[in-house]
Protein backbone atom coordinates (compact mmCIF):
# COMPACT_ATOMS: atom_id res chain seq x y z
CA UNK A 1 0.00 0.00 0.00
CA UNK A 2 2.53 2.53 0.97
CA UNK A 3 5.01 1.92 -1.82
CA UNK A 4 8.99 2.72 -0.74
CA UNK A 5 8.07 5.98 0.91
CA UNK A 6 8.08 5.29 4.60
CA UNK A 7 4.72 6.39 6.28
CA UNK A 8 3.51 8.40 3.00
CA UNK A 9 -0.30 8.31 3.08
CA UNK A 10 -2.13 5.80 -0.43
CA UNK A 11 -2.96 8.00 -3.06
CA UNK A 12 -6.63 6.55 -3.77
CA UNK A 13 -9.85 7.92 -4.10
CA UNK A 14 -12.96 7.35 -1.48
CA UNK A 15 -14.53 4.94 -4.00
CA UNK A 16 -11.42 2.74 -4.26
CA UNK A 17 -11.04 2.99 -0.46
CA UNK A 18 -14.31 1.61 0.16
CA UNK A 19 -14.12 -1.20 -2.42
CA UNK A 20 -10.69 -2.64 -0.11
CA UNK A 21 -12.94 -2.02 2.63
CA UNK A 22 -15.18 -4.31 1.64
CA UNK A 23 -12.24 -7.11 0.40
CA UNK A 24 -10.66 -6.75 3.54
CA UNK A 25 -13.98 -6.75 5.96
CA UNK A 26 -15.04 -9.81 4.19
CA UNK A 27 -11.82 -11.76 4.82
CA UNK A 28 -11.74 -10.12 8.86
CA UNK A 29 -15.18 -11.69 9.38
CA UNK A 30 -14.30 -14.73 7.75
CA UNK A 31 -11.04 -15.27 10.07
CA UNK A 32 -12.91 -14.13 12.86
CA UNK A 33 -15.40 -16.85 12.24
CA UNK A 34 -13.08 -19.72 11.31
CA UNK A 35 -10.53 -19.18 14.13
CA UNK A 36 -11.92 -17.24 17.05
CA UNK A 37 -14.65 -19.19 18.93
CA UNK A 38 -15.48 -16.36 20.84
CA UNK A 39 -16.68 -14.67 16.95
CA UNK A 40 -18.42 -17.91 16.21
CA UNK A 41 -20.61 -18.44 19.20
CA UNK A 42 -21.34 -14.56 18.69
CA UNK A 43 -21.83 -14.53 15.15
CA UNK A 44 -24.19 -17.79 15.51
CA UNK A 45 -26.38 -16.27 18.18
CA UNK A 46 -27.11 -13.88 16.27
CA UNK A 47 -28.04 -15.54 13.46
CA UNK A 48 -24.97 -14.05 10.70
CA UNK A 49 -22.48 -15.36 8.60
CA UNK A 50 -19.40 -13.60 7.18
CA UNK A 51 -21.15 -14.84 3.61
CA UNK A 52 -23.77 -12.51 4.05
CA UNK A 53 -21.61 -8.93 4.27
CA UNK A 54 -21.86 -8.11 0.69
CA UNK A 55 -21.81 -3.96 1.29
CA UNK A 56 -20.06 -1.78 4.50
CA UNK A 57 -23.50 -1.42 5.59
CA UNK A 58 -24.01 -5.17 6.26
CA UNK A 59 -22.02 -4.85 8.99
CA UNK A 60 -24.41 -3.27 11.61
CA UNK A 61 -26.11 -6.66 11.50
CA UNK A 62 -22.86 -8.09 13.28
CA UNK A 63 -22.34 -8.19 16.95
CA UNK A 64 -20.54 -5.98 18.88
CA UNK A 65 -17.39 -6.63 21.05
CA UNK A 66 -16.94 -5.17 24.40
CA UNK A 67 -13.89 -5.18 26.92
CA UNK A 68 -16.04 -8.06 29.26
CA UNK A 69 -15.26 -10.32 26.34
CA UNK A 70 -11.94 -9.58 25.34
CA UNK A 71 -11.54 -9.93 29.91
CA UNK A 72 -13.84 -13.27 29.11
CA UNK A 73 -11.25 -15.04 26.82
CA UNK A 74 -8.21 -13.56 29.10
CA UNK A 75 -5.34 -14.43 28.22
CA UNK A 76 -4.96 -15.94 24.74
CA UNK A 77 -8.40 -16.57 24.21
CA UNK A 78 -9.22 -14.13 21.29
CA UNK A 79 -6.15 -14.64 18.61
CA UNK A 80 -6.82 -15.87 15.59
CA UNK A 81 -3.36 -17.54 14.91
CA UNK A 82 -1.47 -20.11 17.00
CA UNK A 83 0.03 -18.49 20.09
CA UNK A 84 4.01 -18.95 18.65
CA UNK A 85 2.77 -16.88 15.66
CA UNK A 86 2.22 -13.99 17.74
CA UNK A 87 5.85 -11.81 18.05
CA UNK A 88 4.21 -9.31 20.92
CA UNK A 89 1.57 -8.72 23.26
CA UNK A 90 0.50 -5.58 25.05
CA UNK A 91 -1.84 -5.38 27.70
CA UNK A 92 -3.99 -2.49 29.14
CA UNK A 93 -4.54 -2.69 32.40
CA UNK A 94 -7.90 -1.38 33.41
CA UNK A 95 -8.87 -0.20 36.25
CA UNK A 96 -10.49 -3.71 37.79
CA UNK A 97 -9.72 -7.32 37.05
CA UNK A 98 -8.04 -8.97 34.90
CA UNK A 99 -6.26 -6.83 32.02
CA UNK A 100 -6.97 -6.99 28.16
CA UNK A 101 -4.28 -9.10 26.22
CA UNK A 102 -3.71 -7.90 22.72
CA UNK A 103 -1.11 -9.77 20.26
CA UNK A 104 0.29 -8.94 16.82
CA UNK A 105 2.36 -10.82 14.43
CA UNK A 106 5.34 -9.69 12.93
CA UNK A 107 2.83 -8.63 9.82
CA UNK A 108 0.86 -6.68 12.71
CA UNK A 109 3.92 -5.08 13.78
CA UNK A 110 5.13 -3.91 10.26
CA UNK A 111 1.68 -2.49 9.84
CA UNK A 112 1.52 -0.76 13.17
CA UNK A 113 4.95 0.42 12.10
CA UNK A 114 3.91 1.94 8.98
CA UNK A 115 0.87 3.82 10.30
CA UNK A 116 2.73 4.95 12.95
CA UNK A 117 4.95 6.74 10.77
CA UNK A 118 2.31 7.65 8.97
CA UNK A 119 1.23 9.66 11.57
CA UNK A 120 3.90 10.71 12.51
CA UNK A 121 4.60 12.60 8.63
CA UNK A 122 1.07 13.52 8.98
CA UNK A 123 1.94 15.24 12.06
CA UNK A 124 4.91 17.12 10.99
CA UNK A 125 7.32 14.93 11.28
CA UNK A 126 10.23 13.89 8.72
CA UNK A 127 12.62 11.62 8.68
CA UNK A 128 15.50 13.05 10.10
CA UNK A 129 14.22 13.98 12.80
CA UNK A 130 15.07 13.71 16.72
CA UNK A 131 12.22 11.85 17.97
CA UNK A 132 11.73 12.41 22.24
CA UNK A 133 9.47 9.29 22.82
CA UNK A 134 8.06 10.12 26.51
CA UNK A 135 4.88 7.76 26.55
CA UNK A 136 5.37 4.57 28.51
CA UNK A 137 7.29 2.11 27.11
CA UNK A 138 6.17 -1.88 28.25
CA UNK A 139 3.03 -3.53 28.59
CA UNK A 140 1.46 0.43 27.35
CA UNK A 141 1.16 0.47 24.08
CA UNK A 142 2.40 3.99 23.62
CA UNK A 143 6.12 3.67 23.85
CA UNK A 144 6.64 1.04 21.75
CA UNK A 145 4.02 2.10 19.34
CA UNK A 146 5.80 5.90 18.95
CA UNK A 147 9.61 4.18 18.94
CA UNK A 148 8.85 1.80 15.77
CA UNK A 149 6.86 4.68 14.49
CA UNK A 150 9.73 6.79 14.01
CA UNK A 151 12.30 4.55 13.64
CA UNK A 152 10.22 3.48 10.14
CA UNK A 153 9.69 7.03 9.35
CA UNK A 154 13.82 7.25 9.04
CA UNK A 155 14.09 9.38 12.77
CA UNK A 156 16.57 9.64 15.26
CA UNK A 157 14.48 7.78 18.32
CA UNK A 158 15.24 9.34 21.81
CA UNK A 159 13.61 6.52 23.77
CA UNK A 160 12.99 7.91 27.31
CA UNK A 161 9.43 6.45 28.29
CA UNK A 162 8.07 8.44 31.15
CA UNK A 163 8.88 9.77 34.36
CA UNK A 164 12.60 11.40 35.43
CA UNK A 165 11.22 14.86 35.19
CA UNK A 166 13.93 16.47 35.30
CA UNK A 167 16.33 14.53 33.16
CA UNK A 168 13.58 15.04 29.84
CA UNK A 169 14.11 18.29 30.19
CA UNK A 170 17.58 18.20 30.31
CA UNK A 171 17.56 14.83 26.97
CA UNK A 172 15.22 17.59 25.53
CA UNK A 173 17.81 20.18 25.65
CA UNK A 174 21.09 18.10 24.88
CA UNK A 175 19.50 15.85 21.91
CA UNK A 176 17.95 18.60 20.52
CA UNK A 177 14.59 16.90 19.67
CA UNK A 178 12.12 18.25 17.01
CA UNK A 179 9.22 16.34 17.55
CA UNK A 180 8.08 15.28 21.22
CA UNK A 181 5.43 12.39 21.65
CA UNK A 182 3.68 12.52 25.12
CA UNK A 183 0.86 12.30 26.87
CA UNK A 184 -0.78 15.77 26.98
CA UNK A 185 -0.59 16.31 30.86
CA UNK A 186 2.80 14.70 31.08
CA UNK A 187 4.17 17.37 28.78
CA UNK A 188 2.79 20.50 31.12
CA UNK A 189 4.57 18.63 33.88
CA UNK A 190 7.82 18.91 31.69
CA UNK A 191 6.77 22.64 30.40
CA UNK A 192 6.52 23.33 34.49
CA UNK A 193 9.88 21.34 35.16
CA UNK A 194 11.77 23.51 32.24
CA UNK A 195 10.20 26.59 34.16
CA UNK A 196 11.61 25.63 37.52
CA UNK A 197 14.49 24.95 35.47
CA UNK A 198 14.97 28.23 33.86
CA UNK A 199 14.42 26.76 30.35
CA UNK A 200 12.92 28.32 27.78
CA UNK A 201 10.86 25.84 25.62
CA UNK A 202 11.32 28.25 22.54
CA UNK A 203 15.13 27.85 22.70
CA UNK A 204 14.90 24.17 22.36
CA UNK A 205 14.68 22.52 18.81
CA UNK A 206 11.27 21.57 20.05
CA UNK A 207 8.83 21.90 16.88
CA UNK A 208 6.02 19.33 16.85
CA UNK A 209 4.02 17.60 19.62
CA UNK A 210 2.26 14.74 18.87
CA UNK A 211 -0.34 14.50 22.15
CA UNK A 212 -2.90 11.65 23.07
CA UNK A 213 -3.76 8.74 25.15
CA UNK A 214 -6.41 10.41 27.10
CA UNK A 215 -8.30 13.53 25.89
CA UNK A 216 -7.33 16.87 25.94
CA UNK A 217 -9.31 20.36 25.00
CA UNK A 218 -8.51 22.78 22.04
CA UNK A 219 -7.92 24.97 24.86
CA UNK A 220 -5.48 22.81 26.02
CA UNK A 221 -4.18 23.24 22.58
CA UNK A 222 -4.13 26.45 22.38
CA UNK A 223 -2.46 27.28 25.95
CA UNK A 224 0.20 24.78 25.25
CA UNK A 225 1.35 26.19 22.17
CA UNK A 226 0.95 29.49 23.44
CA UNK A 227 3.62 28.53 26.49
CA UNK A 228 5.31 26.48 24.43
CA UNK A 229 5.92 27.64 20.56
CA UNK A 230 5.38 24.40 19.51
CA UNK A 231 2.66 23.21 17.26
CA UNK A 232 0.17 20.51 19.43
CA UNK A 233 -1.29 17.57 17.13
CA UNK A 234 -3.47 15.00 18.12
CA UNK A 235 -3.08 11.19 18.04
CA UNK A 236 -5.77 8.61 18.74
CA UNK A 237 -5.44 4.82 19.23
CA UNK A 238 -6.60 1.51 21.70
CA UNK A 239 -4.88 -1.07 22.70
CA UNK A 240 -8.36 -3.23 21.75
CA UNK A 241 -7.57 -1.80 17.63
CA UNK A 242 -3.98 -1.45 17.45
CA UNK A 243 -2.60 1.21 19.91
CA UNK A 244 -1.71 4.69 18.72
CA UNK A 245 -2.25 5.47 15.34
CA UNK A 246 -5.48 4.32 14.32
CA UNK A 247 -5.95 8.12 13.55
CA UNK A 248 -3.83 11.01 13.36
CA UNK A 249 -4.90 14.90 12.99
CA UNK A 250 -2.44 16.91 10.31
CA UNK A 251 -0.60 19.33 11.63
CA UNK A 252 -1.22 21.46 8.56
CA UNK A 253 -4.87 21.51 9.14
CA UNK A 254 -4.98 21.13 12.76
CA UNK A 255 -9.00 20.10 12.36
CA UNK A 256 -9.71 16.87 13.91
CA UNK A 257 -8.29 13.22 13.47
CA UNK A 258 -8.27 11.31 9.69
CA UNK A 259 -9.04 7.51 10.55
CA UNK A 260 -6.63 5.16 8.76
CA UNK A 261 -9.43 3.67 6.93
CA UNK A 262 -7.49 0.97 4.71
CA UNK A 263 -6.69 -0.72 8.49
CA UNK A 264 -9.45 0.28 10.72
CA UNK A 265 -13.54 0.64 9.62
CA UNK A 266 -15.34 3.50 12.03
CA UNK A 267 -18.52 3.42 12.85
CA UNK A 268 -20.74 5.82 15.49
CA UNK A 269 -23.62 4.22 17.15
CA UNK A 270 -25.90 5.53 19.71
CA UNK A 271 -24.69 4.84 22.67
CA UNK A 272 -28.23 4.13 23.99
CA UNK A 273 -29.95 1.97 20.89
CA UNK A 274 -26.57 0.94 19.54
CA UNK A 275 -27.81 1.58 16.12
CA UNK A 276 -25.45 3.32 13.94
CA UNK A 277 -25.92 6.66 12.97
CA UNK A 278 -24.84 9.23 9.85
CA UNK A 279 -21.48 10.63 9.71
CA UNK A 280 -22.06 14.09 11.31
CA UNK A 281 -23.97 13.04 14.38
CA UNK A 282 -21.99 12.14 17.74
CA UNK A 283 -21.90 8.97 19.16
CA UNK A 284 -19.62 6.29 20.59
CA UNK A 285 -16.93 5.26 18.35
CA UNK A 286 -16.55 1.49 16.81
CA UNK A 287 -13.98 0.02 14.97
CA UNK A 288 -13.26 -3.05 12.79
CA UNK A 289 -10.34 -4.11 12.01
CA UNK A 290 -9.52 -4.66 8.26
CA UNK A 291 -5.84 -5.98 8.16
CA UNK A 292 -5.06 -7.47 11.95
CA UNK A 293 -4.18 -11.43 11.78
CA UNK A 294 -3.05 -12.30 15.34
CA UNK A 295 -6.37 -10.52 16.73
CA UNK A 296 -8.82 -9.68 14.56
CA UNK A 297 -11.67 -7.08 16.16
CA UNK A 298 -15.07 -6.97 14.79
CA UNK A 299 -17.45 -3.42 15.67
CA UNK A 300 -15.16 -3.18 18.93
CA UNK A 301 -16.79 -0.58 21.27
CA UNK A 302 -14.32 2.00 21.74
CA UNK A 303 -16.96 4.05 24.69
CA UNK A 304 -15.14 7.05 23.54
CA UNK A 305 -17.66 9.75 22.15
CA UNK A 306 -16.99 11.49 18.64
CA UNK A 307 -18.42 11.96 15.00
CA UNK A 308 -16.99 11.46 11.52
CA UNK A 309 -16.49 14.08 9.16
CA UNK A 310 -15.47 14.26 6.23
CA UNK A 311 -11.68 14.23 5.05
CA UNK A 312 -9.31 17.09 4.48
CA UNK A 313 -6.09 17.42 4.35
CA UNK A 314 -6.73 13.37 2.99
CA UNK A 315 -9.43 13.35 1.48
CA UNK A 316 -10.76 9.72 1.08
CA UNK A 317 -9.85 9.25 5.01
CA UNK A 318 -12.92 10.53 6.97
CA UNK A 319 -12.24 11.95 10.25
CA UNK A 320 -13.07 12.13 14.02
CA UNK A 321 -13.64 14.62 15.61
CA UNK A 322 -11.50 15.43 18.74
CA UNK A 323 -12.61 12.81 22.01
CA UNK A 324 -13.66 14.84 24.69
CA UNK A 325 -14.82 11.91 26.39
CA UNK A 326 -15.84 8.19 27.25
CA UNK A 327 -18.94 6.93 28.22
CA UNK A 328 -17.19 5.95 31.39
CA UNK A 329 -15.85 9.32 32.55
CA UNK A 330 -19.80 11.02 32.14
CA UNK A 331 -20.62 12.28 35.29
CA UNK A 332 -23.87 13.11 37.09
CA UNK A 333 -24.43 15.97 38.73
CA UNK A 334 -27.93 16.09 39.99
CA UNK A 335 -29.18 14.88 36.68
CA UNK A 336 -26.67 16.84 34.45
CA UNK A 337 -23.91 15.15 32.49
CA UNK A 338 -20.85 16.37 32.53
CA UNK A 339 -17.23 15.13 31.07
CA UNK A 340 -14.18 16.27 32.54
CA UNK A 341 -13.23 18.07 29.28
CA UNK A 342 -15.75 20.74 29.76
CA UNK A 343 -14.73 21.33 33.22
CA UNK A 344 -11.26 21.57 31.37
CA UNK A 345 -12.74 24.03 29.45
CA UNK A 346 -13.55 26.47 31.68
CA UNK A 347 -10.55 26.61 34.16
CA UNK A 348 -8.16 27.73 30.91
CA UNK A 349 -10.71 30.02 30.19
CA UNK A 350 -9.73 31.70 34.09
CA UNK A 351 -6.68 33.68 34.42
CA UNK A 352 -4.69 32.94 36.97
CA UNK A 353 -5.55 28.83 36.83
CA UNK A 354 -3.91 26.09 35.93
CA UNK A 355 -4.85 23.35 33.85
CA UNK A 356 -3.56 20.61 36.41
CA UNK A 357 -7.13 20.14 37.73
CA UNK A 358 -9.25 16.72 39.23
CA UNK A 359 -12.99 16.35 39.43
CA UNK A 360 -13.98 14.60 42.83
CA UNK A 361 -17.23 12.74 43.34
CA UNK A 362 -18.95 12.70 46.82
CA UNK A 363 -22.16 11.74 48.27
CA UNK A 364 -22.53 13.66 51.54
CA UNK A 365 -26.05 13.16 51.44
CA UNK A 366 -28.51 11.40 48.44
CA UNK A 367 -27.35 13.97 46.14
CA UNK A 368 -23.84 13.54 44.05
CA UNK A 369 -21.77 16.19 44.77
CA UNK A 370 -18.72 17.86 42.30
CA UNK A 371 -15.87 19.47 44.18
CA UNK A 372 -13.24 20.66 41.31
CA UNK A 373 -9.63 20.77 42.70
CA UNK A 374 -7.86 23.02 40.61
CA UNK A 375 -4.33 24.51 41.11
CA UNK A 376 -3.41 28.25 40.77
CA UNK A 377 -0.85 29.45 38.34
CA UNK A 378 2.94 29.44 39.49
CA UNK A 379 3.37 32.92 37.79
CA UNK A 380 0.53 34.52 39.39
CA UNK A 381 0.71 32.49 42.69
CA UNK A 382 -0.88 34.83 45.30
CA UNK A 383 -2.58 32.73 48.49
CA UNK A 384 -5.25 35.32 48.59
CA UNK A 385 -6.51 35.29 45.02
CA UNK A 386 -7.45 31.39 45.40
CA UNK A 387 -11.05 32.77 47.00
CA UNK A 388 -12.07 34.60 44.23
CA UNK A 389 -10.45 33.01 41.39
CA UNK A 390 -12.85 29.53 42.73
CA UNK A 391 -15.54 31.66 42.65
CA UNK A 392 -15.21 32.77 39.36
CA UNK A 393 -14.46 29.30 38.11
CA UNK A 394 -17.63 28.23 40.01
CA UNK A 395 -19.65 30.82 38.38
CA UNK A 396 -18.27 29.83 34.73
CA UNK A 397 -18.99 26.32 35.68
CA UNK A 398 -22.54 26.92 36.89
CA UNK A 399 -22.82 29.32 33.61
CA UNK A 400 -21.74 27.37 30.76
CA UNK A 401 -21.88 23.98 31.91
CA UNK A 402 -25.19 24.19 34.81
CA UNK A 403 -23.95 22.38 37.30
CA UNK A 404 -22.70 24.02 40.71
CA UNK A 405 -19.54 22.42 41.67
CA UNK A 406 -17.72 23.84 44.50
CA UNK A 407 -14.10 24.59 43.79
CA UNK A 408 -10.82 24.42 45.65
CA UNK A 409 -8.14 26.41 44.50
CA UNK A 410 -4.97 24.73 45.70
CA UNK A 411 -1.00 26.46 45.46
CA UNK A 412 1.01 25.28 42.32
CA UNK A 413 2.16 21.37 42.33
CA UNK A 414 0.07 20.29 44.98
CA UNK A 415 -1.74 18.07 42.67
CA UNK A 416 -0.23 14.79 42.10
CA UNK A 417 1.26 14.58 38.46
CA UNK A 418 1.17 11.45 36.13
CA UNK A 419 3.26 10.25 33.86
CA UNK A 420 1.38 9.35 31.53
CA UNK A 421 -2.54 9.65 31.48
CA UNK A 422 -3.62 11.74 34.03
CA UNK A 423 -6.83 10.85 36.25
CA UNK A 424 -9.44 13.56 36.28
CA UNK A 425 -11.83 12.09 38.19
CA UNK A 426 -11.88 10.76 41.85
CA UNK A 427 -15.15 9.21 42.84
CA UNK A 428 -15.88 8.83 46.63
CA UNK A 429 -19.21 7.92 46.50
CA UNK A 430 -20.46 5.19 48.36
CA UNK A 431 -22.81 2.77 47.80
O1 LIG B 1 -3.82 5.12 24.89
C1 LIG B 1 -2.96 4.28 22.81
C2 LIG B 1 -2.27 5.57 22.56
C3 LIG B 1 -0.98 5.76 23.01
C4 LIG B 1 -2.92 6.58 21.85
C5 LIG B 1 -0.34 6.96 22.75
C6 LIG B 1 -2.28 7.76 21.58
C7 LIG B 1 -0.98 7.95 22.03
P1 LIG B 1 -5.08 2.50 25.61
O2 LIG B 1 -4.19 2.58 26.79
O3 LIG B 1 -5.67 1.20 25.25
O4 LIG B 1 -4.30 2.96 24.34
O5 LIG B 1 -6.22 3.57 25.85
C8 LIG B 1 -7.15 3.84 24.83
O6 LIG B 1 -7.37 6.14 25.54
O7 LIG B 1 -10.14 4.44 24.09
C9 LIG B 1 -9.43 6.73 24.60
O8 LIG B 1 -10.39 6.70 25.63
C10 LIG B 1 -8.14 7.27 25.14
N1 LIG B 1 -7.42 8.02 24.09
C11 LIG B 1 -6.39 7.62 23.34
N2 LIG B 1 -5.99 8.62 22.51
C12 LIG B 1 -6.83 9.67 22.75
C13 LIG B 1 -6.95 10.99 22.23
C14 LIG B 1 -3.72 4.20 24.13
N3 LIG B 1 -6.13 11.48 21.30
C15 LIG B 1 -8.09 4.93 25.25
N4 LIG B 1 -7.96 11.76 22.71
C16 LIG B 1 -9.05 5.33 24.16
C17 LIG B 1 -8.80 11.30 23.66
C18 LIG B 1 -7.74 9.27 23.76
N5 LIG B 1 -8.72 10.10 24.19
Amino acid sequence: MSGTDPGSVPGITREELEALQVERLRDTLRTAYESVPHYRHAFDAAGVHPDQLSTLQDLARFPFTTKADLRENYPYGMFAVPRERVARVHASSGTTGRPTVVGYTQADLDTWSELMARSIRAAGGRPGDVVHVAYGYGLFTGGLGAHYGAERLGCTVVPVSGGMTERQVQLIVDFGPRVIMVTPSYFLAILDEMDRQGVDPRSTALEVGIFGAEPWTDEMRRAVEARSGLRAVDIYGLSEVMGPGVSQESGETQDGLHVWEDHFLPEVVDPVTLEPVPDGERGELVFTSLTKQAMPVVRYRTRDLTRLLPGTAFPAFRRMEKVTGRTDDMMIVRGVNVFPSQVEEQILAVDGLAPHYLCVLTRPGSLDELTVQVEAASETYDAALAGPLGERLAERIKQRIGVTAAVEVVPPYALERSLGKAKRISDLRRG
